[in-house]
């Protein structure tokens, strides 16, 4: 469980965070949102201790993120999947190389390993066939292909794909999304917001997705919590979010019903 509770955060003389609690259970998905600017990524820095609140605290899995020594913080990193806003790979790295980095990083040198991890997660974002389905033969045509490929040679789509498989080495109990669809096409985004409910319900994981994109948060979210000005706006589930009353609630929804 991720507990956030009176989290305030200045820089400078701007309050970004403002006194702002809620808690994220064990399995939820849920969506951070609100407009550009209003403390969204701030608000994961702090979940994943890259931030310390100036009042207020974050404890995940009950202990206090910022008071953490660097062994237990390597420990509880270990139980997260990050997936930025640009996929972040590495150009010159293959699929295969792109995707175990942090396992080869951490010192894992058994290529068997990180030759099944990598197909576990390959086959997880679907970049790979079910092996029941085709066969082995044709199973391992596909992932030599697969393997060697550089992210030159990738679609947007399958990119943030490789993207995702990376955070999901290891299994981690939660995994985090910082703008996942921004700029993709509305085919492809949609196809990542499916993956994402996917994962979400098949790997029984955490997922907390921050996104300014409605669409998404009616693809993906259980739970959904709006920051502005420094407060939390909303929280609650997706039904209720449509049904708001709260005047910048609902203006920030219609926004994008509207365009649709
Ligand atoms: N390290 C930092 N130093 C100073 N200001 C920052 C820093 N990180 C974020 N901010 C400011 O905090 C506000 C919220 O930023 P951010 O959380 O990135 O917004 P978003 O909701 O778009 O993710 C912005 O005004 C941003 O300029
Ligand atoms: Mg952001």
């Amino acid at each position: 469980m991720i507990e956030i509770n009176n989290l305030k955060k200045r820089f400078g003389p701007k309050i970004v965070i403002d006194g702002v609690t809620f808690n994220i259970p064990d399995g939820d998905t849920i969506c951070i949102i609100g407009k550009s600017g209003s403390g969204k990524s701030v608000m994961l820095k702090h979940i994943v201790g890259l931030l310390s609140p100036d009042e207020g605290c974050v404890k995940v899995d009950r202990m206090q993120i910022n008071k953490l020594s660097k062994k237990q913080i390597f420990d509880i990193r270990k139980q997260m999947g990050f997936v930025f806003q640009s996929a972040a790979l590495f150009d010159s790295l293959t699929v295969f190389e792109n995707s175990i980095l942090g396992m080869y990083e951490h010192g894992n040198r058994n290529f068997d390993e990180l030759e099944k991890e990598s197909i576990r997660v390959l086959s997880a974002v679907q970049l790979l066939p079910d092996i029941n389905d085709v066969g082995e033969t044709a199973f391992q045509k596909e992932w030599q292909i697969l393997k060697n490929k550089k992210p030159s040679d990738l679609s947007g789509g399958m990119k943030k794909r490789v993207g995702v498989a990376r955070a999901l080495v290891g299994n981690p109990k939660y995994i985090f999304y910082d703008e996942p669809t921004t700029g993709l096409d509305p085919v492809t985004s949609q196809q990542i917001d499916e993956l994402i409910a996917n994962l979400a319900n098949n790997l029984s994981m955490t997922s907390v997705v921050i996104t300014h994109d409605m669409f998404s948060v009616f693809r993906i979210a259980k739970t959904v919590a709006m920051l502005h000005d420094g407060k939390l706006r909303y929280f609650g589930d997706v039904e209720g979010l449509k049904n708001s009353n709260d005047d910048v609630v609902s203006e920030f929804v219609d926004r994008f019903i509207l365009k649709a």
